[in-house]
């Protein structure tokens, strides 16, 4: 394990009824808010309008930008700055998935700066200051809802990127699994295929000596497996709800990646699939994480059979360590076709026009991945596989 600090100072308010606690948090942040929201799945399972009438409760100033689409973009991030300059708005609520909360926190940092929001997505800027905050999450994947990280797309480039600061924590989150019962069946495939590729992301690492992180990390990953399933099959059962929410907070609120980066790679290589073909993030890393998982077996073959046997209950006995690693790694394949995850580029209809397009978007800034350490060419054949 390598040195680390460890920060996190989101509050996170999680379980039935929470939502009330809006009107402890919100008030000491002021009087202006401006609610950010999605395409209408708030409005339809009635949380915007319990919303609505605690803010009015609260007697707070209501501005709106509704809207915000999956894979949120640039354009729309901009029009929010906008509004926040224009009604000196004071503070932020994301309520919605990670599309809402990602674009939440770009527009948090665009309020306080004179220049273009891409500039921060492209790095070109940090933020130097930033508007609080809050936000209520609606659907189990990302982790957004406590962690600094946001993920826009220039739609006019084709361009997608990760960025983050210090003020893109979130002041507070709540998260009541109620809410997240109206997500429909393949928003819920997608949220458990996002939040198990993030903590394969941590497990396959640079670190050595992580035997606590290890067991977190199987630990989450096994609560998934066994839950997932019967989530998919039940979708308005609270208690599976329950498990799974936390599940997505934890996989990607960097208590699993304690003393090392993790990997990342098949994260780039999905973002630079979807800035092209706009497809849903989760979608694209089932498709192409096993694939990345077979050209990297033998970097650390060992790993991937505790993986194998750890995670999926692989029996070792009288087998190689490389074929535990490769039957581990068929397992997770069939556990995401079983539960309905895409499993080519073709079921996008994606078909080999665009492999080097996507390869240069994912190694703009040179070779990625730190336990793969991917070139061009690397990423090239992972989309090939992925066909
Ligand atoms: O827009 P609405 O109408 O709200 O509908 C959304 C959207 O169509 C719907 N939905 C959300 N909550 C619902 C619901 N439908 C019914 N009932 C509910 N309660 O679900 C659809 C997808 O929503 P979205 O927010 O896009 O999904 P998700 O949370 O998976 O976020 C995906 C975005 O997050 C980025 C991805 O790249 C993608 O852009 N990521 C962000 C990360 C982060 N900030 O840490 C890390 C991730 O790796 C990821 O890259
Ligand atoms: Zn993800």
């Amino acid at each position: 394990m390598n040195d680390f600090t460890f920060y996190n100072p989101v509050k996170l308010i999680f379980g039935k009824g929470q939502l009330e606690k809006l009107t402890e948090e919100l008030p000491s942040y002021g009087k202006k808010v401006l609610v950010v929201y999605g395409g209408g799945s708030i409005k339809k399972n009635g949380l915007y309008d319990e919303v609505m009438s605690l803010l009015d409760k609260l007697g707070m100033e209501v501005h709106e930008l509704a809207g915000v689409e999956p894979n949120p973009r640039i354009s729309t991030a901009r029009k929010g700055a906008e509004i926040c300059k224009e009604q000196e708005i004071d503070v932020l609520l994301a309520v919605g998935g990670g599309s809402v909360i990602d674009c939440t926190k770009l527009i948090a940092c665009a309020a306080k700066y004179d220049g273009d929001a891409w500039d921060f997505v492209s790095k070109k800027a940090s933020p130097k200051d930033g508007l609080p905050f809050g936000t209520v999450l609606t659907l189990a994947a990302t982790g957004s809802e406590m962690n600094a990280g946001s993920v826009i797309t220039n739609e006019e480039t084709e361009e997608k990127y990760g960025w983050g600061s210090p003020f893109t924590f979130p002041k507070f989150s709540i998260l009541d699994p109620t809410y997240t019962m109206s997500v429909p069946k393949d928003q819920t495939v997608y949220g458990i295929v996002d939040m198990m590729s993030h903590i394969f992301e941590q497990y396959f690492n640079e670190a050595t000596n992580t035997p606590v992180q290890d067991e977190m990390c199987e630990g989450v990953l096994r609560a998934i497996i066994e839950n997932g399933p019967k989530l998919v099959e039940d979708l308005e059962n609270y208690d599976l709800r329950a498990t799974i929410l936390i599940a997505g907070t934890l996989g990607l609120n960097n208590f699993l990646r304690l003393g090392y980066q993790g990997d990342w790679a098949s994260h780039e290589i999905e973002h630079a699939i979807s800035a092209v073909y706009d497809i849903p993030h989760a979608g694209g890393l089932a498709i192409i994480f096993p694939h990345w998982m077979r050209q990297y077996v033998d970097v650390n073959p060992e790993r991937f059979a505790r993986m194998a046997e750890k995670v999926f209950q692989v029996n070792p006995e009288g087998k190689t360590t490389k074929e535990v690693a490769l039957e581990g790694i068929d397992c997770l394949r069939s556990f995401w076709s079983s539960i309905g995850a895409p499993e080519t580029l073709a079921d996008y209809g994606i078909d080999n026009s665009k492999i080097e397009l996507m390869a240069e978007k994912a190694t703009i800034n040179g070779n990625i991945g730190n336990f793969s350490n991917m070139s061009k060419e690397d990423v090239e054949k992972v989309l090939i596989a992925s066909l």
